[in-house]
């Protein structure tokens, strides 16, 4: 017997053939799956027409090759469909991380230029802005934002650190080890009124965010193998005005004579099946579900989890496990782990990984100013039963592990 929600479970996901929607994908049944937040999971109509695409690659790679120009000109339209932004705006990249390195190489940073983030950005984008700063002789600053700051707050305590040295303002869409958005668009707005330029990292919020690119003159990247469940290496990076024309991809290639984003468009001798089989995740879940049906349905079952979840751990620890996260997000969400657990980030990978390797539960577990919090996510192939075995049989065993600590 699971515990208790005070929330009414929502009926799980079918699929048009009235089969449960998990079987849409591949995901091994050994293992609950909670965890869509970190590496995504590709719908089996994808994987395959992905597939078929690699065959007719191996079957000739010299037509194949010759003629990816185009077919990566005509992904490119595809996703910019999806995101609602014009193809003469976008360019495709293999992630966020590389869609964020780009902008990063395009700065020309004069001597003491600084880059303003939050405390909020992903560990290794904020690496690749230390590197950045570290060659041109400038420095990063960091925005405090408390976890519960509201849209108002965050943008002052943001723009606060922005001064005449600012180079780039890079601010989260929706946040990875916090699982809370940010006023992309107010920051936006703010940094082009002092001309400073922004980058939103958006790696989260494709499929969960309808229109996701603000209407802004910045840079935007965002990650389709996430929530969009296109095949893994498959992103986006938007860029519009001025800016834009600064950009260059991280590989050399016959791109050269052209500009963005057409420059993106040639990756040498590169496997990109996974940008042409994009539309396939998109198109499989729009024709089969709708992406308001998964946005409600997964946010349904956050709501679910989270309640389920928060009062398990509270029925054993006595103690408030709910987290009052400023700017929420539907289909992701914080709890508060018993205290001492996943207070560094390297305990945070070995309680995530104790879950995934002693109770076949795949989660994400983060450190936020040294507090563990387990971050739920959830998708169109979740079930309520996911989080009930999630309260069940990882809450106690997470309890017991911080009494033993
Ligand atoms: C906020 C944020 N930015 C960037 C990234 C990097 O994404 P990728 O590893 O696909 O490059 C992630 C990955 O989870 C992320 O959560």
């Amino acid at each position: 017997m699971y515990p208790a929600s005070n929330l009414t479970a929502p009926r799980p996901m079918m699929n048009p053939d009235g089969a449960p929607s998990s079987s849409d994908w591949s995901l091994a049944p050994s293992k609950v799956h909670l965890n869509h937040g970190s590496y995504g999971s590709v719908p089996r109509a994808a994987q395959e027409y992905q597939l078929e695409l690699k065959a007719r690659m191996e079957a000739n790679p010299c037509t194949w090759f010759m003629g990816q120009y185009n077919a990566v000109a005509a992904a490119r339209t595809d996703v910019a469909a999806f995101l609602g932004v014009e193809a003469q705006d976008v360019a495709l990249v293999q992630n966020a991380s590389a869609g964020i390195s780009a902008v990063y190489n395009s700065l020309a940073l004069a001597p003491g230029s600084e880059i303003v983030m939050t405390n909020h950005a992903y560990g290794a984008v904020l690496h690749g802005a230390y590197r950045v700063a570290r060659k041109h002789g400038g420095r990063v600053r960091v925005a405090e934002v408390p976890l519960d700051a509201d849209a108002v707050t965050a943008t002052s305590l943001v723009m606060a650190e922005v001064s005449d040295r600012t180079a780039l303002i890079v601010v989260d869409q929706i946040t990875s080890a916090t699982a809370r958005a940010f006023p992309v668009e107010a920051i936006a707005e703010a940094a082009s009124a002092m001309d400073v330029p922004v980058l939103v990292d958006g790696a989260h919020a494709p499929g969960i965010v309808e229109l996701p690119v603000p209407s802004f003159d910045g840079f935007w990247v965002g990650n389709l193998h996430k929530f969009a469940c296109a095949p893994r290496g498959t992103a986006a990076l938007v860029a519009r005005g001025e800016r834009a024309g600064t950009l260059t991809p991280l590989i050399d290639s016959w791109g050269f004579p052209h500009s963005f984003p057409e420059n993106f468009d040639h990756v040498g001798t590169q496997d990109v099946t996974s940008w042409m089989a994009a539309r396939k995740s998109f198109d499989t879940i729009s024709e089969r579900y709708g992406w308001e049906t998964f946005r409600t349905y997964a946010t349904a079952l956050c709501d679910y989890g989270e309640s389920l979840i928060s009062t398990a751990f509270a029925d054993l620890t006595g103690q408030d496990h709910t987290v009052e996260v400023g700017m929420p997000v539907g289909p992701m969400r914080l709890l508060r782990l018993p205290e001492g657990l996943a207070t560094t980030h390297e305990d945070s990978h070995n309680v995530r990984a104790f879950i995934s390797e002693e109770l076949d539960i795949e989660s994400a577990v983060t450190t936020f100013n040294g507090e563990g919090f387990l971050r739920l996510s959830a998708h169109l192939y979740n079930s309520p039963k996911d989080f009930e075995i999630f309260a069940g049989i990882a809450v106690p065993e997470l309890v017991r592990l911080a009494r033993s600590l």
